[in-house]
């Protein structure tokens, strides 16, 4: 394991003005995506889609990296090249999605533990043989009655640690992600407090397991009320709520946060990401974006699964990433 080199990894994925695309959706969910444009998912249609994606026009600007699932790191595009090598040509890192899901947590009705430990190594050895520079796993902790309980924060923040550990072993840039749910009532302040505790609890672990916090990537939740919850909140006390709860709870010598957007809308993600830069200057890490469904919407919603619209799909996309990356830097003017 060279550290020297995946922390150099990491820093190129969070550039300035750069952030990743989640394209790393499952089978079933791209399927569900792909139900709301009323396209069978096959394997084909799904090389289609990411293929148009990856091949976006001027997307390298603004995306340092790629998160992919395990079919299409495998996958080649129409002309016969790889999809890792059409991102490489590009200077896209690819990065891989290495858990296998979350699953009922065994002693708890409603909550999950995500898997894939089991064969990881091994794994990882083959990913890295495939061109992944950089791996991601997301724990799934929700809020709601009796939840989240400390059981599921403990179970899901250890698995993250080991994942990351093994990664760095095996030369993957670990992103880990301990995602508290958008959905339910709950209003901020349980969604500031569930965080804390969640992310109090990974660097713990992360602590005692020995990651090396300069070689890794934090992917949260930003700081908002649930889904269903009545009040509103604006803009700047998102951001002041996110970044005083990262500040609380997260090293400075992790390099970069790159969030999730969870449900957001795709203005709602970008808004926030670039008010919480604009309002801080000198953050020990950069803050940036992973987002897939808030870079992703417009495109799928223009592709349709026609060939003709590849290209307005294609330019929906360079649209949201080149906002996102104007939010990196805290000079995003709306839409
Ligand atoms: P969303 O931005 O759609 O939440 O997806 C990001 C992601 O990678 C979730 O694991």
């Amino acid at each position: 394991m060279d550290i020297n080199k995946l922390a150099s990894v990491a820093q190129a994925m969070v550039a300035d003005g750069k952030g990743l695309l989640a394209a790393d959706e499952s089978t079933g969910t791209i399927g569900k995506r792909f139900d709301t444009i009323n396209v069978v998912s096959s394997a084909d249609t799904r090389r289609d889609y990411r293929e148009l994606l990856f091949k976006a026009n001027d997307i390298e600007k603004f995306i340092s990296g790629v998160i992919l699932y395990d079919e299409t790191i495998r996958q080649s595009a129409s002309d016969g090249t790889s999809l890792v090598d059409l991102m490489l040509n590009k200077n896209i890192i690819p990065g891989i999605k290495v858990d296998t899901g979350a699953k009922p947590l065994a002693g708890s009705q409603n909550e999950t533990v995500t898997e894939g430990l089991d064969g990881l190594a091994a794994r990882v050895e083959e990913y890295v043989g495939l061109g992944a520079q950089f791996a991601k796993w997301r724990a799934v902790i929700k809020i709601g009655e009796d939840m989240p309980s400390g059981y599921a924060i403990h179970t899901n923040a250890h698995a993250l640690a080991r994942y990351a550990k093994i990664c760095q072993e095996g030369g993957l840039v670990p992103i880990v992600e301990p995602e508290v749910l958008m959905d339910g009532v709950h209003d901020v302040e349980v969604c500031q407090h569930v965080t804390e505790e969640t992310l109090n609890a990974v660097f713990g672990e992360i602590y005692a397991q020995g990651v090396e916090l300069e070689a890794m990537i934090l992917k949260p939740n930003m700081i908002i009320p649930g889904s269903d919850c009545v009040d509103t909140i604006d803009t700047l006390a998102i951001a002041d709520r996110t970044v005083a709860t990262l500040k609380r709870c997260v090293p400075a010598a992790v390099p970069g946060i790159m969030f999730l957007s969870g449900g957001q809308s795709e203005a709602d993600a970008t808004l926030n990401l670039n008010t919480m830069n604009a309002q801080n200057s000198n953050l020990p890490w950069k803050l940036s974006y992973s987002y897939g469904r808030a870079l992703q919407a417009s495109a799928l919603k223009a592709w349709k699964g026609v060939k003709d619209n590849v290209v307005s799909a294609q330019k929906a996309l360079t649209l949201r990433a080149k906002l996102n990356s104007e939010a990196c830097k805290g000079n995003y003017l709306g839409e």
